[in-house]
């Protein structure tokens, strides 16, 4: 059903995970996406893969600028980019803080920032950001992956509030484990954990809604994990 037809995406992150679950999505329900990542990738139908870092807001910037050239206008972000460093205070470095930091906090912002006179352009639009449970239920060696979602959560909810009335929704969305590469590695989660496809279809149904609702902050569990 091609319920996106003529709409244009961008996803953050978009070479694996969840993120390359996203881009699947939106591209089977008929939008053009632009997918970035460090590392790039392949085009596929209707999907331009662009090599940007989050980090530095001039690549936020130009792949932002790839999807209104390549395909005429930006009508939905996803920040889905992000990594994990997991490591006690003391022993974390300076460097694995910072890139904690700058790709699940700053990047979000370098992207938001590029994009809003954009989605104001086409009438409204859409930003989803990928937080996590891990913004509510911090653990230790946890500090700077829980404190990049835990503000990123704070950051949606302000955003949301100052574009709400250009028509632009924002909406955050906390998984819980999910079975992919990220952190610590998908074997232990193998069997319980949510499918990158699960927090695919919570955006497809986030977009799916009347514009007079916004559903802001989603929490998204395995149902069934194993009992501690
Ligand atoms: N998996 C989980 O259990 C889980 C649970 C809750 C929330 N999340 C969140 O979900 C999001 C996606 O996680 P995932 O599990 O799909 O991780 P993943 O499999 O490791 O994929 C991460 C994606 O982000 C890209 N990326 C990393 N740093 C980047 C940067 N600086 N600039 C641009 N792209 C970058 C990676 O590509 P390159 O390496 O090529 O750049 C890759 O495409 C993250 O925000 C994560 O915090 C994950």
């Amino acid at each position: 059903m091609s319920i996106l037809a003529g709409r244009v995406a961008l996803v953050t992150g978009g070479s694996k995970g969840i993120g390359a679950a996203i881009v699947r999505a939106l591209a089977d329900a008929g939008a053009s996406v632009v997918s970035t990542s460090r590392s790039g990738g392949r085009d596929a139908d209707r999907v331009r893969q662009v090599k940007a870092d989050v980090r530095n807001a001039d690549d936020a910037a130009r792949a932002v600028e790839e999807a209104v050239t390549s395909f005429g206008g930006l009508d939905i972000l996803v920040n889905n980019a992000g990594v994990g460093a997991f490591a006690t205070v003391a022993d974390m470095s300076i460097d694995e803080w910072r890139q904690v930091i700058d790709t699940n906090l700053s990047g979000v912002f370098y992207c938001c920032h590029a994009a809003i006179p954009h989605l104001r352009r086409r009438g409204g639009g859409w930003i989803i950001n990928i937080s996590s449970l891990a913004s509510r239920n911090p653990f230790a060696g946890g500090a700077a992956y829980c404190a990049s979602k835990a503000a990123l959560n704070q950051f949606s909810e302000a955003l949301m509030q100052e574009v709400r009335h250009d028509d632009i929704r924002v909406s955050y969305v906390m998984p819980g484990s999910v079975a992919t590469d990220f952190g610590r590695g998908s074997t232990a989660k193998s069997g319980w954990a949510l499918t990158a496809e699960d927090v695919a279809q919570v955006v497809m149904d986030l977009l799916a809604m009347p514009a007079r609702s916004l559903p802001s902050r989603v929490e998204l569990r395995p149902s069934k994990p194993p009992k501690k």
